[in-house]
């Protein structure tokens, strides 16, 4: 019997180099972004459905100069993506903005539409603080759920969580639909702030 595997969901990975001091410099510039957010009584969790109880900037975070150095890697990898995954356009950054998550916050599934690559890149994760998961995105494997062995390999699974990591980017076709569970840490004050960075990547016209 032959067997071939169709319609693949891409799932991309990559630790950035000199980390430490990356999320040294955009700890510093997100909690002063934050901080002057709250002192304009900008409550936590506006314009955004997905977002429970988090803190989410607005998401021209790309268009502030202070965040190049992280842009730049971004730009890297998504290219690379799109390499892999065979397409062709040159990559526009669509939107980028920073997600505090204190206890017990989380994000609710969703997808990021009009986008070809979405993600998020890790800044401070304490322990229990919510993996990031993602869903099988196809209709038919969520109406059937036979019975399965033990063991099945994970390309077969419905949902997958990935345990995020400080320095690491993970990058995923926009349309996944994906969300983050609930940040279990209760540790005082900040250091229970789960922090990312999250961004579309787009096409730009021809
Ligand atoms: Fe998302």
């Amino acid at each position: 019997m032959k067997r071939e595997v169709l319609f693949p969901t891409p799932i991309y990975w990559h630790d950035f180099p000199d980390s430490k001091n990356l999320n040294k410099y955009l700890f510093k510039h997100i909690k002063a972004w934050y901080k002057s957010d709250i002192k304009k009584g900008r409550p936590t969790g506006e314009f955004k459905t997905n977002s429970g109880f988090g803190w989410h900037s607005s998401t021209d975070m790309n268009d502030k100069k202070e965040y190049q150095p992280l842009i730049q890697e971004l730009f890297k990898m998504a290219e690379e993506c799109n390499k892999d995954y065979g397409i062709q356009p040159k990559l526009g950054l669509g939107n980028m903005w920073a997600n505090i998550n204190p206890s017990y916050s989380y994000n609710k599934t969703h997808t990021h539409p009009n986008s070809l690559w979405s993600g998020a890149y890790y800044i401070k994760v304490p322990k229990n603080s919510g993996k990031l998961f993602l869903e099988d995105p196809r209709p038919g494997p969520n109406t059937i759920m036979p019975r399965r062995v033990e063991g099945v390999p994970k390309e077969l699974w419905r949902v997958i969580a990935y345990e995020p990591k400080e320095g690491r980017c993970i990058m995923f076709p926009s349309w996944l639909p994906h969300g983050v569970d609930i940040n279990m840490n209760t540790e005082k004050g900040e250091k229970n702030w789960r922090i990312s960075v999250s961004f579309n990547f787009i096409q730009t016209p021809e």
